[in-house]
C-alpha cells in the first residue's frame, strides 16, 4: 500500500521525523509493563527509540505506507513486528497490547480518511488493548480560537501566500485596512509549523491541529475509553517567538492551548 505522496516528500518527511524523534520522548512516563503499538509508526524512530527505554517490551507497528514499513523494517529493531496496513482495517495481531501511542500521527489518519475512519481507528485500537491498557496520542489540537489581527510586517506576504494555496480547509483570513488583516488564529498555527517546509506538497493537504478538544472527547469517549490525562500546551517557544519576530500581532497569542497529549484508558 502507497499513500499519496511524492518520493520527494516521503524523504523530506523522514528528515523530519528523525528531527522530531526526541521530542516525543515527552509521553514515554505514561507507558505501562507490557506491549507496545504504534499507530502509524513511519519510519521506526519512536519504535527504535522505545526499543531502548522498553527493551523487555514487545512492540508492533502499523503503517499505511510500505516505503515507510519497509525503511523501518531496515533499522532491525529488536522484537518489533510491522504491519502494512490502514489504521481503520483491524490486524490480526500477534498478542493483545498494553499500551497504543500515536505519536504525532492521528493528524495524517485525520486529513487522510474519512470520519468514519478515523472512528474505526479508535474501535480496532479498543479490541486490540488488554483491560486497563492505555491510548496516548501525542497531537496538535485545532483551537476555534478565532480571529486575530496582523499589520503589516515582514512574513505577512508569506502568510497570505500559504492561505491561498491550504487546500485542506479555507481558514478565515481577510484584508481590513489598508496594512492589517484579520486572520484565524488556527491558519497562523499551521504557517507557522510548515513554513519551513513548503517545498513538500503534502503540506497543503494536511492540517496539523486535526481534533478540537470537544472532537477529541467525543473520539475517545464514544469509542469506549475513559480519559485520564488532557494536557494542553500553547505553541512551542520558538514557534512563538518566529511569530513575535516576523509578524505585529494586536493580540497575545501565547497561551492559546493547541498541543495535546492525551492519556485514554479501556476500563
Ligand atoms: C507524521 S508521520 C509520523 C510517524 C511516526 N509516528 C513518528 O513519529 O516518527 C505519520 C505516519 O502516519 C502514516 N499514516 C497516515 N495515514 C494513515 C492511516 N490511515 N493508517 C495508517 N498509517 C497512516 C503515514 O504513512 C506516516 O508514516
Amino acid at each position: 500500500m502507497k499513500l499519496n505522496r511524492s518520493d520527494i516528500d516521503l524523504s523530506k518527511l523522514m528528515q523530519t521525523l528523525r528531527k522530531d524523534a526526541r521530542k516525543k520522548e515527552e509521553f514515554f512516563r505514561y507507558i505501562g509493563d507490557g506491549p507496545i503499538l504504534e499507530i502509524g509508526c513511519g519510519s521506526g524512530q519512536v519504535l527504535k527509540r522505545m526499543s531502548h527505554a522498553f527493551p523487555d517490551a514487545a512492540l508492533y507497528g502499523i503503517d499505511a505506507d510500505s516505503r515507510m514499513i519497509a525503511a523501518a523494517k531496515r533499522k532491525n529493531i529488536p522484537n518489533c513486528v510491522f504491519y502494512n496496513s490502514l489504521a481503520q482495517s483491524p490486524v490480526e495481531l500477534a498478542s493483545k497490547v498494553n499500551n497504543v501511542i500515536f505519536p504525532a500521527s492521528l493528524h495524517e489518519i485525520v486529513s487522510f480518511s474519512n470520519n468514519a475512519d478515523v472512528y474505526q481507528t479508535f474501535r480496532n485500537v479498543h479490541s486490540y488493548l488488554t483491560k486497563g491498557g492505555v491510548a496516548i496520542i501525542w497531537e496538535g489540537m485545532r483551537s476555534d480560537y478565532g480571529n486575530i489581527t496582523i499589520s503589516d510586517s515582514p512574513a505577512l506576504g508569506g502568510l497570505v501566500k500559504f492561505a491561498r494555496q491550504f487546500e485542506y480547509k479555507k481558514y478565515f483570513f481577510e484584508k481590513t485596512g489598508k496594512t492589517k488583516y484579520s486572520v484565524s488564529f488556527d491558519l497562523l498555527a499551521e504557517y507557522v509549523t510548515k513554513k519551513d517546509r513548503l517545498d513538500i506538497q503534502m503540506e497543503y493537504k494536511e492540517t496539523h491541529f486535526p481534533l478540537n478538544h470537544a472532537e477529541y472527547e467525543d473520539l475517545l469517549k464514544s469509542t469506549g475509553f475513559e480519559i485520564s490525562v488532557f494536557n494542553k500546551k500553547p505553541l512551542h517557544q520558538n514557534e512563538l517567538e518566529w511569530i513575535h519576530r516576523n509578524l505585529r500581532l494586536e493580540e497575545d497569542i501565547s497561551n492559546i492551548p493547541v498541543y495535546v497529549l492525551i492519556v485514554a484508558k479501556k476500563p
